[in-house]
Formats: structure tokens, sequence, C-alpha cells
């Protein structure tokens, strides 16, 4: 009970990429005795825009597989598919009620989205902010890891918990964001001014965590660098400085360590050493993770299970919200 509580939602969409483990994951994984943490893979998130069933099925299973292959103990940590714990949508549903028009419309997030899907601006798109303090809210979480681009959302979900306690008495834990101490922001291998995103659309310019040796030794053969052919990290060497700290993360060796490894040599022998350090840092987790989608019984089983971890401390949670809001009991 002394433990925080972390809570964090992944989308489903089948491509993590090395920032999302440098940046998160791998922090999760050296933090997982020291707090109560749920990572849960958001389906029904995802399903704001167009899905392939399928697909998704098997994506949302990918995502516990690879939180299990990176090192997470899913006996340790409760990893599950937001979709096999109905309390989810039913306190969104409640926290719909005390969250206003005015507020979802200016999520710069939502007026992203319904630019880019014209064609489809659902109510469940506008609705997705709500959702996720749900999420959050639901299992009482002190601590919310995020990037950047979720900010907005988090602090919309603070103000809910804050709006329903103000009415109710204390009911749900307003939650924090969580930055990790050891940090690494990782940047495009195209253009290391920004920051590597798994959705960009040149393929070039990111790693997944399930790229093949091949394609990563390509990519970072590729990776955009400056003229001056000199491995050293200094101020204004975006894409030197990206592709050292990615190698100091990959080998554990100090900046002075990897100048004083490549000083004879030039851009040509440490990119493709950057590489060879990067497919191996990925390998166990690749092979473990394409295992375990094999192993779809044992997988399916540990969902199951997780599942129902989170819904009994969901339940808890719903339980007293029920009897606020004015539910007849069960
Ligand atoms: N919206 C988040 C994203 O796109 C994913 C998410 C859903 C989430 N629910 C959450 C993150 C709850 C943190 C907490 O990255």
């Amino acid at each position: 009970m002394d433990k925080k509580i972390v809570f964090s939602g992944i989308q489903p969409s089948g491509d993590i990429s090395l920032g999302n483990y440098i940046g998160a994951l791998r922090n999760w994984v050296e933090i997982q005795h020291d707090y109560h943490c749920l990572y849960c893979a958001v389906d029904m998130h995802a399903i704001t825009v167009r899905q392939d069933p399928k697909k998704l099925r098997e994506q949302s299973l990918a995502v516990i597989a690879l939180l299990i292959a990176c090192g997470l103990d899913p006996k340790e940590n409760i990893m599950y598919i937001q979709s096999q714990v109905p309390q989810h949508a039913e306190l969104a549903w409640v926290l719909n009620c005390y969250t206003m028009y005015g507020e979802l419309s200016r999520m710069t997030q939502f007026k992203d989205k319904s630019q880019k899907h014209s064609d489809n601006v659902n109510a469940g798109l506008f609705d997705y902010p709500v959702l996720m303090a749900a999420d959050i809210l639901l299992y009482q979480a002190d601590l919310v890891p995020i990037g950047h681009d979720q900010k907005q959302h988090l602090e919309l979900a603070r103000n809910i918990a804050e709006r329903f306690n103000g009415i109710y008495g204390d009911v749900f834990t307003v939650p924090d964001g969580y930055i990790p101490k050891v940090g690494g922001r990782i940047m495009s291998l195209a253009e290391p001014e920004k920051k590597m995103s798994k959705s960009d659309p040149n393929v070039n310019a990111r790693i997944l965590m399930l790229d093949e040796p091949d394609a990563i030794m390509r990519k970072f053969k590729r990776a955009v660098t400056d003229s001056e052919a000199q491995v050293v990290y200094r101020e204004g060497k975006h894409g030197i400085n990206n592709l050292m700290t990615i190698y100091s993360i990959a080998t554990g060796k100090s900046f002075s360590e990897i100048e004083a490894e490549f000083d004879d040599k030039g851009y040509g022998e440490f990119k493709p050493a950057v590489g060879e350090a990067v497919v191996e840092l990925l390998r166990p987790i690749r092979e473990k993770t394409l295992e375990l989608m094999k192993e779809k019984d044992y997988l399916m089983s540990i969902c199951t299970e997780n599942a129902l971890r989170a819904s009994a401390l969901a339940e808890r949670t719903m339980r007293k919200v029920r009897k606020k809001v004015g539910f007849v009991q069960r």
C-alpha cells in the first residue's frame, strides 16, 4: 500500500520505436519493483480511427508480448488489454458528465486528428481524452509516464478528478506526470533536430523494435550527420550527438570512451558500429516477442489473468463512484 501507483497506456499500433524503448519501456523495467505498475494496451482508444479488426487484435497481443520481452514481469506488473476490463468504458461514461464540451474542443490532438481524418470525425475521437482520464483515475494512479504530446490530456484528467472530488469528496487520486530519471531523447535519423517518431512517413528516420537486423543496419548507414567526419559530442552536431547517445545506451560506454574509440576513424566506421550495437540490443527482445506471439494460449492466459487483476482494482473505484453519483446498488 505504501508503493505508489504508476499507470500508462500504449497504442496497439504495432510500431513501437527505439525512441519509445529508450525513453520509456527501458525505464519501466528499472522501476518495476519500486511501484505498483499497470500498463494497458489501449485498443478502445485505437478504434477512434478505423482499424483492421484482425490486425488490431494481433497488435494488442503484440504489445503485451513486447512488454514481457523487454523484461517486465507479468506477475510483478499488471499488463493487460483495455477492452478486457469493462470498467474503463463504464467510468468514461460517468466522467463524460463531468467534462465540458468546451474543454474537449480545446484539445490540440483532437484538432489535429480531426483534420487528418476529416472523413471520420466521430464522437469517440472527441471523447478520447475522457476515456484516457478514466484509464488513469480507475486505478488511483499517482504517476503517469507520458510523452510531451499527452500533457494536455493529463492536465484534463487532473481537472476532471478535482472537479469530481470537489462535488463528492475524495474519490480520485489526482495524478502527476512522470518523467524518468535516466532520460535519453532519441532523435530522427533523417532530420536529427526532430524527435524520432514512430509515425514518421520516412521509414529511414526511425528504428522500430521489431525491425530486422538488415533494416536496422541500412537505416544507421543512411543516418544524416554533418560534414565534419569527427566523432565528437558537441553543441550543434545533432546527428552525431544522437548516434553517440544511442551507442552509449546500447553499449554502456561513456561519450569520452566513444570519442577515444573512434578518434582516428570517420563516420563510415562509426555508423555501422552504432547499427550493430542496436541490432544486438534489440535482438533478444525481438526474438522473445516473436516466440511469445507463437505461443498464443500462453499469451492469452497472461492477458486474461492480468485483466482480472486490473478489473478487481478498478471495481473498488467503481463501487465508490456508483454510490456517489446515485446509481442503485447491483
Ligand atoms: N493517449 C496515449 C497516447 O497516445 C495513450 C493512453 C491511453 C494513455 N490511455 C492512457 C497514456 C493513460 C497514459 C495514461 O500515447
